[in-house]
């Protein structure tokens, strides 16, 4: 995909540390409408931390975040649902007790011009996400507990596209899925790409993100180790970005990547 003009988000020069532990060291990357760029590393690598600063979750210590070219502050979540920014985490945050809309409109409810929950717009606003995101999806009725982990998902996306979001963060999306549903996230995150949303897709598999993914960066110990059109570069590449911090040929190296000398 061709990626000109502006960047939709900006991550410049992110550091931040926790006690003695940098958790994220000097890390960099961005984000294009339409682009889903796909977060790797092992486990403690920093991903989540670094998206938690564009979240608003985390503070960062050092660096910028640019949303259309403009420095922005985003000091608290709410700060970055004003920006478009929403977050999907692992455990979705849903209210298993009730249905689709109502998680749809959590804390937002629609009301009539009495004052009461206006369930009749809601519903029709439900279905109308729902039908562009996931058109199979029919069980508006049933309270999301008794969903599948792929509808549930649905949900939550559904949630977050509702008001308006243009940059998704999804943190390990498919962890808790088996290979359907996974396919049936991989279907979301498509649909999503087609309205022009930008994705980060956090990820410590590569099989999972290689097909959806634009771009892969690899984080290791806090740093970047390089970023890549995925079409430039091998799975056994990322492998080695991720394993050893070896940048490939392919790759736009980050502070993170081996030296010649730590290769030879
Ligand atoms: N709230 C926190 N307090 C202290 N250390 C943290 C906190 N969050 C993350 N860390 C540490 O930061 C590092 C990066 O973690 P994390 O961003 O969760 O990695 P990843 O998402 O790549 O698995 C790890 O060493 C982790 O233990
Ligand atoms: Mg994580």
């Amino acid at each position: 995909m061709e990626r000109t003009g502006t960047p939709l988000v900006e991550l410049k020069n992110i550091s931040i540390a926790f006690g003695g532990i940098r958790a994220v060291d000097d890390a960099s990357i961005d984000l294009h409408a339409g682009e889903v760029v796909a977060l790797l590393g092992h486990n403690g690598a920093g991903k989540s931390t670094l998206i938690k600063v564009l979240s608003g979750a985390y503070k960062r210590d050092h660096g910028e975040i640019r949303v259309n070219g403009d420095v922005v502050q985003i000091n608290n979540p709410r700060d970055a649902k004003n920006y478009g920014i929403e977050t999907i985490y692992q455990t979705l945050a849903l209210a298993d007790n009730v249905d689709a809309a109502a998680n749809l409109f959590l804390g937002r409810e629609l009301k009539t011009k009495w004052g009461t929950l206006d369930d009749a717009a809601m519903e029709s606003e439900a279905r109308k996400v729902m039908g562009r995101l996931n058109p199979r999806f029919q069980r508006f009725k049933d309270p999301v507990k008794s969903l599948s982990g792929g509808q549930r998902q649905s949900v939550a996306i559904a949630r977050a596209i509702l008001f308006n979001a243009r940059i998704l963060i999804m943190d390990e999306p498919t962890a808790a899925l088996g290979p359907q549903e996974t396919a049936q996230v991989g279907e979301l995150v498509k649909q999503l790409k087609a309205d022009g949303i930008g994705i980060f897709l956090i990820s410590h598999d590569i099989h999972d993100v290689f097909d959806l993914a634009d771009r892969v960066c690899v984080m290791k110990n806090g740093q970047v180790v390089g970023t890549a059109n995925t079409d430039d570069v091998t799975k056994d590449e990322v492998l080695g970005m991720i394993i050893l911090g070896k940048c490939p040929p392919g790759a736009v190296p980050g502070p993170g990547a081996m030296t010649a000398e730590q290769a030879a």
